[in-house]
């Protein structure tokens, strides 16, 4: 493949010590990339007052993939209320660029310990839905903060939008195990969940060789904790599907490892590779993050981008630091410079 035109957005908080990592590793393997950086997020709007026009996301538009750290500041800021930096740049950028897979993996490595005593063999994707739903913000609210406030935040969930992610599920599941459940809440969000429930049936008849199967998602909270190796490919809608890759993370062993990627498989628009983590401005400054997942969606973005063999040393340099974690904290950049090392020497 031709040279990698790749666009970083550090963001805010941890985002910028996370991706110093990803990049010093995507660096390491040798693939021929021209990164070009972009200053976006709760810090730049702050000095600025511009979170994302149309010409920088012209400019976004030009690169073959897009690495993001996280963004979003301090949730007590008056001046960035209403996820203003979360809907303007983040969720922009889902929307604009037509993501409508949010793919997320789950693994728990043998070396790493994860909350759960005994969790067996854990390696599962969530598929959710990148564009619909509670996200697109379809709402309002009357009579606006007075004790007769109503406020509406309707979930949107077309037919045309619905089957393109379920039908890349049922693909996904034909590369790996063969198995798909479908999360979601049919037995109260009837209109939403009798669309889906309709939509995977039928797909479901295309992948004979898939088996499928279907949780409420209250119920799937309780299976991701007490039977996590049960699941293959599980595909939801955008919020649930938020809500259970955080649960999913904290289980094979923390958030700093979940890495994902917001596919446009149809390549029309450039794909956004981004941790599932936010900013975290508790640690922020300190070196304290894992940049592992920052490093893993690199190596998703690889995989992505037709370098297979580059993303996959970038996966197995992960798993041999895994493996190799005692006791003793490191920094961000010890972490970083380590797994890049070894990159480097198995290039
Ligand atoms: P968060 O993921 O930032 O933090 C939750 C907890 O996980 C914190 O205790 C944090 O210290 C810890 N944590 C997160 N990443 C870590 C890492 N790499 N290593 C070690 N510990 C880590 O979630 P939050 O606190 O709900 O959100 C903080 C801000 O980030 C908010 O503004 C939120 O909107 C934003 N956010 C952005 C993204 C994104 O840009 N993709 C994702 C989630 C949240
Ligand atoms: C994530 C985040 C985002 C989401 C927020 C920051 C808009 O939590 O990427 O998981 O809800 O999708
Ligand atoms: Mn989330």
């Amino acid at each position: 493949p031709s040279s990698l035109n790749l666009a970083v957005i550090p963001g805010d908080g941890i985002g910028p010590e996370v991706i110093a990592e990803a990049v010093k590793v995507l660096k390491a393997t040798g693939v021929d990339a021209t990164v070009t950086e972009y200053p976006f997020g709760a810090t730049h709007y702050l000095a600025t007052g511009s979170i994302l026009d149309q010409s920088e996301l012209d400019a976004l538009a030009q690169h073959d993939a897009i690495l993001l750290g996280a963004v979003g500041g301090d949730p007590q800021d008056p001046r960035l209320k209403g996820g203003i930096i979360e809907r303007g740049l983040l969720l922009k950028l889902r929307f604009a660029f037509d993501h409508y897979v949010n793919l997320r993996p789950t693994r728990i490595y043998p070396s790493v310990t994860s909350p759960l005593s005994n969790p067996g063999e854990v390696d599962f994707v969530v598929v959710r839905e990148g564009t619909e739903g509670p996200y697109v913000g379809n709402g309002g609210s009357i009579r606006t903060g007075t004790p007769h406030e109503i406020a509406n935040e309707v979930s949107v969930n077309t037919a045309f939008g619905v089957e393109r992610v379920v039908k890349f599920a049922f693909e996904q599941a034909e590369q790996r195990r063969g198995k798909v459940t479908f999360v979601h809440k049919t037995n109260v969000l009837t209109y939403a969940g009798g669309l889906w429930q309709r939509i995977v049936q039928a797909e479901a008849a295309n992948h004979p060789s898939v088996d499928w199967d279907y949780l409420h998602v209250d119920a799937a909270t309780i299976f991701l904790v007490t039977n996590p190796a049960r699941f293959d490919v599980i595909v939801t809608d955008n919020l649930f599907g938020d809500i259970l890759t955080d649960l999913a993370a904290a289980i094979s062993g923390g958030i700093g490892l979940a890495a994902s990627g917001n596919i446009n498989p149809d390549g029309t628009f450039p794909s956004m590779f981004e941790p599932v983590h936010g900013s975290a401005p508790d640690i922020a400054g300190k070196q304290l993050a894992d940049p592992t997942a920052a490093i893993l969606s690199v190596a998703l973005m690889l995989a992505q981008q037709g370098h297979p063999d580059a993303a996959a040393r970038v996966s197995a340099a992960v798993e041999a630091d895994l493996a190799s974690r005692g006791d003793a904290k490191r920094s961000t950049a010890e972490v970083g410079d380590a797994i890049a090392a070894a990159v480097a020497s198995a290039g």
